[in-house]
Order: structure tokens, then sequence, then C-alpha cells
């Protein structure tokens, strides 16, 4: 069942009904300032931090569901009669509803008692504000007069104390009303030098600014008080929930339309310019005039729309594929590149299901999401690695996250996440196979941010290669540590206490756990040493890490090996963990992908063996589940893997971040037919058929979806915030369409599922428009290419600077 369509053209996913089986979401803003929004106008902003900086309050795990945002309110002055355009918070019934979420907009159109509304909302681009443009028309034959509401909940900023520190923050609460826009100041009497203001493009009638007088007593925002009187009560917030409402009257005559903007922003003022005049308490208000003066008019909207849809169209223009199926080419040019966008601006701190409280940026999240963003913003993503380099600690260590507004490592959290830094490799890897940019390599980057304590940003992947070789385990392999990849398998944690973290406590020594995984991405990161090594000419270190990546395969071979597939770990008695000797936990996912990734195996035929094991024992309708057999009880020893029931997030849940590394495995074999069902299978455009299954939005992937041992196996949770969006993004676009930019220029290399007689696409590389046509001309993975006409041997069509747009044919066979 289906509760929308795709709008290709657009770029737009249309929900036809309200009533999603969870909120179906989108993300606003593109740089500092950022929201989320429901298909039912829920939601909340914030400016650079979702923590520490939140503009409007959002109460998670609300009943219903997805309740406060940005909401408005129609009332039928004749009648009395009021609903909300967006159905929630009244939940009335409406003649139509659509809403379409695009690339950084959503609109919301709703038509009830002959009153169509739509409203736009969006970021204008380089703008710390957001506008909900409102389009109200009269389609009655009768003139109507309508009240307009608009109400939104202001959050006191920190939105972990706002949440928490009631007995200060009920009296802490102040605002100002100055021509009818709205501002929020709690605090800025005191250290802050930021306000929100609220604007609205007509001349309210009155304002509210006091939650409660707004809702009456006992009321909620399904019947405000204010909306059913159809009377705003100028209310003035003294502490207690300041919240932002405007009434705005209007007639319309029939056929008549008319455009309301509202605008919500976030401003700072100097320390020395906060009032206005200076000594008193008045917040200095200058930097807004003019933001309103543009904003509050409708073409200046419409022209900062048309930006940011150009925005976009830039962006997704770096690569654009045509495929014999539809659900590759809305993902890979639409959807996925979209969802990468978003995890790179967001990593793991705000949806609807991470409430922007608790973590940061995550430093494996991070370098790994780089994977998918890379190539349209190049120049921040050298930004970001720079960023996350300078957490790393003087071990190669890495503090696991980092508060976005401070950039400093997060102490709570800490360290020795012992995979964290050798994603710094792959992302670096990547940026410079993307841009070709090696003086990256020469930039200074601190330590934990002190200064003086900078050096080249090689140095800092060879203190990531030297932090995993200098620890290792009894067999060779490498310390786990507080957890690898999987935070949930915790083998130096033996916890009996509830409510303890089993990722920040470690009660054992941590010298005899080790991980599989991790000794996999070793091979993969040091291959990937080699090459930049060889770039900048430091011929001995490309010897040392070949050196030490034949070492560690030779041991994965060994130690890492279950007779069928790779184990998992050795646990903190030295005995191992995904292996034939367990009795739950057998065979896991992560190391069958990431050393056939690294290329482990694949001469010997284990690589294959592994990959039919994964077929065999953990591939299902739903995708590939991440263990089995499910853990059926508590193991003391594994953490917190086996406190989930079976079938749910790593217990043996389809942990869709780890479905495209078995894709690219299988890809790397030449196997395009199992890593394109593989595909198919967690594609949310394919899902979006069983969406009363799936559950989640069907444009976007989640992180999970339920396994087979799960009473609800399919069904998916988590949407957006996942490196599942990257890795998949890197699976469909560089493994199976095989466009795969490398040191020496672009790869052409696809593993084209059987069905497929071709495909073309365009990629913008360093550049340079490549077209590309792929043809098939046989059954297997030869590729024979043809560049401007002329035959090329090998794969990669070398870059070159001269050239402005580049032919490519190519014939798989
Ligand atoms: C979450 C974390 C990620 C981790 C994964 C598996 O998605 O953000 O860092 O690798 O879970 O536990
Ligand atoms: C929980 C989640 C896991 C996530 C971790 C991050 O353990 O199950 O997915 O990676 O928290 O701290």
């Amino acid at each position: 069942m289906r509760y929308g369509y795709f709008d290709d053209e657009r770029r737009e996913y249309v929900i036809t009904r309200p009533d999603t089986p969870l909120p179906w979401t989108n993300y606003l803003g593109s740089q500092d300032y950022f929201g989320l929004i429901s298909n039912t106008a829920g939601g909340y902003s914030f400016y650079r931090d979702a923590r520490l900086r939140r503009l409007t309050r959002y109460r998670y795990n609300n009943v219903p569901f997805d309740t406060g945002g940005r909401y408005l309110y129609l009332r039928d002055e004749a009648s009395g009669v009021f609903w909300s355009p967006s159905w929630q918070p009244t939940r009335s019934d409406l003649d139509s509803y659509e809403c379409r979420h695009g690339m950084g907009y959503t609109i919301i159109g709703s038509a009830s008692r002959g009153i169509r509304a739509e409203t736009l909302y969006f970021v204008p681009l380089d703008r710390n504000l957001e506008v909900w443009r409102l389009v109200l028309t009269n389609d009655r034959d009768t003139a109507a007069e309508l009240s307009v509401f608009s109400a939104l909940e202001f959050c006191l900023w920190d939105a972990w104390d706002d949440v928490t520190n009631f007995q200060r923050n009920f009296s802490t609460g102040q605002v100002e009303v100055e021509e009818g826009v709205i501002y929020h100041k709690t605090e800025y009497r005191e250290r802050r030098d930021h306000f929100a203001y609220f604007a609205c493009s007509l001349q309210p009638a009155g304002y509210d600014t006091a939650r409660e007088v707004f809702l009456g007593p006992y009321g909620g925002w399904d019947a405000p008080l204010v909306v059913r009187r159809g009377v705003a009560a100028n209310s003035i917030a003294h502490g207690w929930a300041p919240m932002g409402s405007h009434h705005v009257k209007l007639t319309l005559q029939p056929g008549q339309t008319e455009t309301v903007v509202f605008v919500l922003g976030y401003m700072e003022n100097p320390a020395d310019e906060k009032f206005d005049p200076p000594g008193s308490q008045r917040i200095n208000k200058q930097r807004v005039a003019p933001l309103l003066e543009e904003f509050l008019d409708p073409r200046a909207v419409q022209a900062a729309w048309d930006k940011l849809r150009a925005h976009w169209d830039n962006l997704l223009g770096k690569l654009q594929v045509e495929t014999p199926d539809v659900h590759v080419d809305r993902m890979a040019n639409i959807w996925n590149a979209y969802q990468c966008m978003i995890t790179f601006n967001m990593s793991r701190s705000a949806s609807f299901y991470e409430s922007g409280v608790g973590r940061g940026m995550g430093f494996r999240d991070s370098n790994q999401d780089l994977l998918g963003f890379v190539h349209m913003i190049p120049e921040r993503a050298r930004e970001r690695i720079l960023d996350l380099a300078a957490t790393q600690l003087p071990s190669g260590g890495a503090y696991h996250q980092y508060q976005p507004l401070t950039k400093r490592g997060n102490d709570l959290v800490g360290t020795n996440f012992n995979d964290d830094p050798l994603w710094l490799v792959l992302g670096v890897a990547a940026y410079i196979k993307e841009t070709g940019d090696t003086s990256i390599l020469q930039e200074p980057v601190p330590y934990d941010n002190k200064p003086g304590s900078e050096s080249p940003l090689y140095e800092h992947l060879q203190r990531s290669m030297d932090y995993t070789l200098n620890r290792m385990g009894p067999h060779r392999l490498p310390l786990i540590g507080r957890a690898d990849w999987n935070d949930c398998l915790n083998l130096n944690c033996f916890s009996t206490t509830p409510g303890e973290s089993f990722q920040t406590t470690t009660n054992k020594e941590g010298v005899t756990a080790e991980s599989v995984f991790i000794a996999g991405l070793f091979v993969l990161a040091a291959t990937e040493m080699v090459q930049l090594a060889q770039l900048t000419g430091d011929g001995a270190g490309a010897a040392r890490y070949r050196a030490a990546a034949e070492e560690m395969t030779a041991v994965v071979c060994d130690a890492g090996w279950d007779g069928s597939w790779f184990r998992r770990a050795y646990d903190d008695f030295g005995r191992p963990v995904g292996s034939q000797e367990n009795d739950e936990g057998q065979i896991y996912i992560e190391p069958q992908g990431m050393c056939v990734m690294a290329g482990i195996g694949v001469e010997d035929g284990r690589a294959r063996q592994a990959l039919d094991s994964v077929r065999e024992r953990l591939a299902t309708a739903h995708g590939i589940v991440l263990q089995q057999p499910a853990y059926s009880k508590y193991h003391l020893h594994l953490g917190e893997i086996s406190t989930y029931p079976p079938g749910y997030k790593e217990n043996g849940g389809v942990f869709c971040h780890t479905n495209p590394w078995i894709m690219i495995a299988e890809a790397r074999l030449g196997n395009g037919d199992a890593a394109y069902d593989y595909y198919g299978r967690i594609n949310p455009s394919v899902r979006e058929a069983i969406s009363e299954v799936h559950r989640c939005e069907p444009y976007v992937y989640a992180q999970m979806i339920a396994g087979k041992d799960a009473p609800t196996h399919g069904e998916a949770k988590n949407s957006w915030l996942t490196g599942t969006a990257a890795w998949n993004y890197v699976a469909i676009t560089q493994w199976i369409l095989g466009i795969r930019p490398e040191h020496a220029g672009l790869r052409i290399a696809p593993v084209l599922p059987s069905g497929w007689s071709g495909f073309s696409a365009r990629r913008v590389f360093r550049g340079v428009r490549y077209r590309v046509q792929v043809e098939r001309g046989g059954p297997g993975t030869r590729i024979a290419l043809e560049v401007d006409g002329q035959p090329l041997a090998g794969d990669i069509v070398p870059w070159q600077k001269s050239s402005e747009e580049v032919q490519v044919r190519a014939i798989v066979s």
C-alpha cells in the first residue's frame, strides 16, 4: 500500500494523505540554519547545533507522536469553525491534502470549506532564517472573512536544559513585541548574544507570546482558546513558555488569492551592540530590519526559492544516470544524493529519532558520510576533514564525537573506539580521488584542537595507522577497545548495572578482545595509504603499508577465518565470536563485507565462500540481517548487542548500513546480479509498494529494518540519519554502475545486472564533464573503453585539465 507517489520531474515525493504510518519528514536549510519538518508541519529549527542553539521547541515521543511545529490555523469568521491546513494539530477533515517534500523545501497544501491553502516552507540560501509562504484562495462564490493564526513555541536555546531544568526555566522566558514582530530573548539580558524573531508580512490584528494564554486552561494545540474565540490576547510572556502567534485578518472575494509570509529567524549582535539604546534592556534590532524588509516581500521569497532550486540542480547535476530501473534513477539522481547531503549536515544529531541533544558529529560517521557527498561539495568536505582531524588525539586515537558549535571533542563519550581513526584515512582518500587536491595532506592540523600541536594531515593518517598497529591482541588482530563499527558489540564491558552505558563503561583491561572487522578495515585503509604515500613520494611509507596490509591479511586468513566465513572477533576470554563454535551469533555480516571490500580472500576463494554464507544464512527478502542466530538472551561478555530483542537493531536486524558492503563485495567479485538484487531489497523506492510494512519514508533509507527473528519483520526504523545513505550511494554509483574516482582519473568499471543492456551517465569530475555510454556486449565484466572515439586500454579515463567534455563509451562483455 502507498501513501503517495514520486514526482521525479519536480524531484518531490508527494504524500496524499496526512495519516502516514510515521511522520514522513524532510529537512530545511543547507549551511547554518536548519529545520526538520514533517508532512503535517511538525518539527523544529536550530542554528548550527541542535542542542545548544535550538530556536523552537519540539517534544519527542509525544502523543500524538508528532506534535508541535510550524502551525497555522484558519478560522472562518462567519461560522467560527477553524482548522489546520496541515491537518495537525486540529486533525479536522480536509477536502483535499497534499504534502510535497522537495530538495530543501516542503509544500503542504489542502482545501477545506471552500478555502484552499498552500504553505511553502524553506530556508533561503546563506540566510539564518526560514520562510513560511501561505497562499490562500477563496473557491467559494461568496466573500470569505478569515482569521489566520500562526503558532510556534520557542525553545530556551539549550534543548537539554529546556526539557529538564524547569525550576529555573519557568522563570527566565522573555520576549519583546514591536510593530507586530515577536522577539524571543530569553537569557539575552545576560550572556547570550542571540535572539529569535518571528514576523508576518501583513499587519497583524494581534499577537500572543504566552503559551498558557494562547491555549487557555487545560488547552491543547488542537483547540487553542485564542483560536476558538477568534481574538488574540496580546499576551506577553513572563517566564513559563514563550511562544509566537500572529493573528491576521483578511477578507477574500470569490476567486481571490492572497499571500501571507511569515519569517522566523536567528540573529546575533556583537557584545557591545546588544541593546538599543545602550544601557537599556531593549534588543538592538538594526540587523533584523533589512532582512524583514527583504523576505516579507513575496517577490523576494519567490526569488530565494528559485535560487534554492537552482542550487540543488547544480549539486545533483554532478552525477545523473539513466538506467533501465526507475528505482535506481530516482535514488541515485535525487533522493539518495539528497540524503547524503543531509547526513553531511546532521551526522546523527537531529531527526525524529535522534533528539538533537545527544550526539554531535560522529567521527566514524562523518568520515563515512563524506564518501556520499564529496563530489557535490568538495570544498566543504575539505573543511569537514580538517575539523575531524583536529579532534584526533596525539596517540592517533579519536574522540568518538564532537559538538558542531564548538568543534571540540566530547569528553562524555571520550575515545577508544578502535575503528575510529581508520575511517579518516578512507575519508581523506575519497576526497583526494575526487578532487586531485593532494595539498590537503600538507595542511597543518592540531591534535585535540590544541594550538601549537599542528602536524601535516598526512602525519595524522600515519598516526591513525599506528594506532591500530600499537594495539594488537594475542592473535595479532587489532584490539577492539570500547567497540568498533558495531557500537553494540562491547567485549570489554561486562555490565550488570541497569542504565550503565555499554560504550563508555569499560571494566575489562582490553588487552584480549580483538576485532576481525578492524583488521579488514585496516587492510582497506592500508591500501589507500600505499597510494597516498606514492602520491607524496614517500616510497618507504608505501612499502611499510604494503607489508602491514599483507601481514594483516595473513592473520585474517588464519585466526580470522572460521572455515566458511570470516569470524567477527575474539572475546575477553580469547574465544571466537561469529563462529560455528558459538551457539548464537555464529556469523556476522560486517567482517564478510569489510574483508572482501579490502580484497582479502579474493584470490583464494575465501571471499566467494564468505559471500555464499551470507546469502545462505543472513539474506532475507527485506535485506541482509546483521548476524545469525540472533541472541535470545543477554550475554554479559558481548554487551549491548544482546540487549535488543531478537531481530531488532544490532541483534539480527537488517542494519542497513552494512548491506551495501555486501553489494560492493559482490560487485568486486564481478557478481552484478547479486549486488543489484541486494540493492533492490532495501531500496526505499522499491519498498514504497509495501509502505504499510516498511512504515518509514519511501524516499530515504532508514537505519534498520526489523530482521526475520522480529515479529515485525520488514518494519523500518530510524529514518534519515544513517551511514546507509553514503554507502548505498557508493555501492550503486561507484560499484554497480562502476563510475569510480581514482587518483589517476575516472574509472568506468560497471558490473551490470544481466538483465540490463546498458545505461548512460553524466558525471562532473574535477571540473570536466564526462558523458558515459555503457553497452552490454557480452555476459561478463570485461571493459573496453572508447574515449572521444579512440580506444583506450584499461578502465580508467585519465583526467585532463584541458578538456571540458569527454565522451566515454564502455562495452562490457
Ligand atoms: C549507529 C552509529 C554508528 C554505528 C552503528 C552500528 O548508526 O551512528 O556509528 O557504526 O550504529 O552500531
Ligand atoms: C545504541 C544504538 C546503536 C548506536 C549507539 C550509539 O547503542 O543501538 O545503534 O550506534 O547507541 O551510541
